[in-house]
């Protein structure tokens, strides 16, 4: 069965001590949290190293926050996804809507990086999601649908079963403005249903795909309880490492 997932992508926040920092108040508080949940944290770049050997001999996962398109080579200011697994990365976030709209990142960018993260070793965790103008005129499914055909859908069947997905509409996301469960359960069904057509159902029913967007611990538990929700991906609430924790439990 598809694995519980919670995700925290702490984004360009956390100087390196506080980064330390709170990933050790995360490992300790990770005790509590029930075996069959998976914790990942995702800190900066220059924090990966450190961060991870704090995690090491914990349960706790590392992923990156975006990773080179290309594999080596004169690329300056890029960090390939061989450099992140050897750094201790499992996971790497891919297509936040943040890289999407201030990155210039697209579908094509996005085919490549997947590619060149699976060859690496490393798990996508890729990311749909639709604007509020685009949720306003009724084309979310829509917007959604195409995300997937045009990155996630160039993918064999074998590297999609590597890939967690995480939908976060991108109005929900740092502003405090949650989506309703229902909003939320009925594109994660969406999905599903999209990953089995193109890949099969046991393909689908073995992904997890997890919500995104202004998720915390009063509204977590509700939208962990939609069948086709299987976690979250955190933001804001991720720097708390008390918050992180609460959430993990709200299975
Ligand atoms: P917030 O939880 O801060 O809304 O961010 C969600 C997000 O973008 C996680 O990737």
């Amino acid at each position: 069965m598809r694995k519980k997932i919670v995700a925290g992508n702490w984004k360009m926040n956390t100087l390196l001590q506080d980064g330390e920092n709170l990933a050790k108040d995360i490992v300790k508080a990770s005790e509590a949290v029930r075996d069959d949940v998976t914790l990942i944290i995702a800190p900066p770049f220059t924090h990966l190293h450190s961060v991870g050997m704090i995690l090491e001999g914990s349960r706790i996962l590392l992923s990156a926050q975006n990773c080179a398109d290309m594999d080596k080579g004169a690329y300056t200011g890029e960090v390939s996804a061989g450099m992140l697994a050897s750094a201790g990365c499992s996971h790497v976030i891919l297509g936040h809507s943040e890289r999407r709209e201030y990155y210039g990142e697209n579908s094509g960018t996005l085919v490549r990086k997947l590619r060149i993260a699976l060859e690496n070793g490393l798990s996508p965790v890729f990311c749909v999601g639709e604007r509020l103008e685009e949720r306003e005129a009724g084309r979310h499914f829509e917007t959604v649908g195409r995300q997937l055909e045009e990155a996630l859908f160039a993918l064999t069947r074998e590297q999609v079963e590597k890939v967690i997905i995480a939908y976060e509409p991108v109005w929900a996301i740092g502003t405090g403005k949650t989506a309703t469960s229902g909003q939320a359960g009925e594109i994660h069904s969406f999905i599903r249903k999209k990953i089995s057509e193109k890949y099969g159902q046991p393909t689908a029913d073995g992904i997890s795909i997890l919500y995104g967007g202004s998720c915390k611990p009063s509204n977590a538990a509700e939208l962990f309880s939609m069948p086709d929700i299987d976690g979250g991906l955190i933001g804001g609430a991720s720097l708390k490492a008390a918050d992180f924790i609460a959430i993990a439990n709200c299975f």
